[in-house]
């Protein structure tokens, strides 16, 4: 597999990111705000929403794995690495890099919300439209993409690529459209 075609521009990240850091800002104003991340892949996802919000607000990360080094959803979760703080009483935002099959989530909400927070919802750069195979409302959306996997922003393919300033799709090593320098 190799770096394909960029599916979505970096200015067009930070214009994304800045309506939802304007909407996020808006809506818990005079709120006692947690913002979780989860790690690895939402880690540019955070770092540059957050610079999009104007009130206090608290971080927080976790680290789940889903996937090992694979493409294909297993539907197993590990948690990694917990949150450091107690999560009751307070209005707790998830921030994704991407929802794919929804299982990740869909089991961080449910060991999350019988922590009781005061509210639970989440922020997603990327979800992939209709695939989900448990319905998840995503509060704050980025973008709505296909199926294809992609990387970039965060997104890796087996550990790499994360550090791509835009989102590319991943593309079989005989495909002839990539249009970047890193291999
Ligand atoms: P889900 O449990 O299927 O929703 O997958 C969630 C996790 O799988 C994400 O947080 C990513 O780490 C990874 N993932 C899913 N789709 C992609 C993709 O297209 N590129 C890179 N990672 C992906
Ligand atoms: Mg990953």
């Amino acid at each position: 597999m190799k770096v394909g075609k960029t599916l979505i521009r970096a200015e067009e990240i930070e214009t994304a990111l800045a309506r939802i850091g304007g909407a996020i800002s808006a809506d818990y104003a005079g709120k006692d705000l947690l913002m979780i991340a989860v790690l690895k892949g939402a880690f540019i996802t955070m770092a540059d929403l957050a610079r999009h919000i104007t009130i206090p607000v608290e971080f927080d990360f976790m680290a789940v794995s889903s996937y090992g080094a694979a493409t294909k959803t297993s539907g197993v979760v590990r948690i990694l690495k917990d949150l450091d703080q107690e999560i009751a009483g307070r209005h707790v935002l998830i921030v994704e890099d991407i929802i794919d099959s929804g299982l990740t989530l869909n089991y961080l909400l449910r060991s999350l919300r019988v922590r009781h927070p005061e509210s639970l919802e989440i922020a997603a750069l990327l979800v992939k439209k209709d695939i989900q195979r448990i319905p998840i409302d995503v509060k704050y959306t980025g973008f709505e993409i296909g199926p294809e996997f992609v990387i970039g922003y965060g997104l890796d393919y087996a550990g790499k690529y994360r550090n791509l300033p835009h989102v590319a799709v991943m593309v079989e090593d005989d495909a002839e459209d990539d249009d970047t320098t890193i291999e």
